[in-house]
């Protein structure tokens, strides 16, 4: 098999990947590990960015998210038993952003590639990268129990943290910087109308706990946890009574409950690894950076790569170009590090921590009354939530 862009990897980053250079006509294979079904109800993020809502409906994707998506003008931090809106329209010059979930954004993208006979070959194994430093690089996997070389001129390796792209880029080349943090987020999606409009971040002494919603009947909430935390411990009426303890406000407002539907605990982690190219191979999304999420960046950082990837790739393809392609990592870094530090803020801000000094405790305090009561500081932060504008480049 033959063609221009191999893309290792079916999430947000991989299939935004092929459908924008499908529009530049260039030629992609998408390949994946899991099967289609898996992909299009994996529960992950839910908080799209002004600039992904704009990505998305520029090449053609926006219609259902524009039909079901809900579009926020703020949040509000609560804490000593109060809610503090942050305006972030009003904030940012009329920017917002829009509740639409992570597998809705997929089931969009693969029903696109569908229509357009896009090849994405799901539940394939053995992926190998080969090459990579040379002008003929390609990938090698097993699908359907055959074996399966593609010839490519570029490799897209849009798999992941956990995925075998940014293994193959020799240890010596790659310098990684990482945070991992003493507590994770229990998440648990209920049948339940959200009893409020906007999210609702608090802390609480008990630690942080998050108000979010999927649409009109669903309620979505994440509790800070052990990183080890055995799920079998909560039951639902003991999720309830958490959540209801650290939401705990003079106004009375509370989550709705419903009949819960998913659990799950994740980890909290901040990673980047330099550059993001080596050779042929480009990373993107989560293959490249994680950030804990606080900040509600991790998918809106991949739309972003593959946009830029995308665009160089446009520059190389009509233009003979490379410039745009040789200052992929650079460009991508710039967005990358402002993520990285405002989830690291936002994350340190709203979680108590048992390892931290009572100072430390107190100086988190300090920062929400601050974040709640400066118009240059809740502007500062409404500016990164709603997410910065693009830098295009060419
Ligand atoms: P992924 O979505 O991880 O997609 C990578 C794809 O590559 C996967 O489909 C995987 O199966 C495939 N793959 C892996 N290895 C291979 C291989 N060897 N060959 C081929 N394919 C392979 N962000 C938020 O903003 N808010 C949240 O609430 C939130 N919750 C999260 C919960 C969890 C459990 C996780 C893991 C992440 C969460 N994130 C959240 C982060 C956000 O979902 C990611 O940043 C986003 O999915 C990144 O997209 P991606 O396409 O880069 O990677
Ligand atoms: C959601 C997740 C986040 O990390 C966040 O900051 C806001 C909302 C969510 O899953 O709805």
């Amino acid at each position: 098999m033959k063609t221009q862009v191999a893309i290792v990897g079916a999430g947000p980053a991989g299939l935004l990947l092929s459908h924008l250079l499908r529009l530049q006509g260039i030629d992609s294979v998408v390949v994946e590990t899991r099967s289609r079904e898996y992909c299009e109800n994996r529960i992950r993020a839910g908080v799209l960015e002004q600039g992904t809502v704009d990505t998305l409906v520029e090449s053609g994707l926006g219609a259902r998210m524009q039909r079901e998506g809900l579009v926020h003008h703020g949040i509000e931090l609560l804490f000593e038993r109060r809610r503090h809106r942050i305006d972030m329209t009003h904030l940012t010059g009329g920017r917002s952003i829009t509740v639409y979930s992570q597998h809705e954004v997929v089931r969009d993208l693969i029903a696109a590639a569908i229509d357009h006979e896009q090849p994405v070959l799901f539940d394939v194994a053995n992926v190998l990268l080969h090459d990579i430093r040379s002008d003929q690089p390609y990938v090698e996997l097993v699908h359907r129990g055959e074996r399966i070389r593609i010839d490519c001129d570029y490799i897209a390796g849009c798999d992941g943290f956990h995925g075998v792209s940014r293994a193959s880029i020799p240890a010596d080349v790659l310098r990684t910087y990482e945070r991992v943090y003493p507590y994770a987020w229990l998440g648990i999606l209920a049948d339940a109308t959200p009893s409020a409009d906007e999210l609702v971040y608090a802390h609480h002494e008990r630690g942080f706990a998050l108000f979010s919603m999927r649409s009109p009947s669903v309620t979505r909430l994440y509790l800070q946890c052990r990183p080890d935390e055995n799920l079998a411990e909560w039951s639902d009426g003991r999720i309830w009574a958490e959540l209801h303890t650290r939401f705990e406000n003079d106004e009375g407002w509370t989550p709705n409950e419903g009949s819960i539907t998913q659990k799950s605990v994740t980890p909290m982690r901040s990673f980047v690894a330099e550059p993001m190219q080596y050779g042929r191979l480009f990373l993107a999304g989560d293959a490249a950076h994680i950030v804990p999420p606080t900040g509600a960046k991790g998918m809106n950082l991949a739309v972003a790569d593959v946009r830029t990837l995308s665009r160089a790739l446009a520059a190389r393809y009509r233009d003979g170009r490379v410039d745009l392609l040789e200052g992929y990592s650079t460009t991508c870094l710039e967005r990358v590090w402002r993520a990285e530090h405002f989830s690291y803020f936002m994350t340190n801000m709203l979680h108590p921590s048992p390892d931290e000094t009572s100072f430390v405790n107190r100086l988190k305090m300090s920062e929400l009354k601050y974040v709640t009561t400066s118009n240059a500081a809740a502007q500062s932060l409404a500016e990164n939530y709603v997410g910065l504008p693009f830098a295009e480049a060419g």
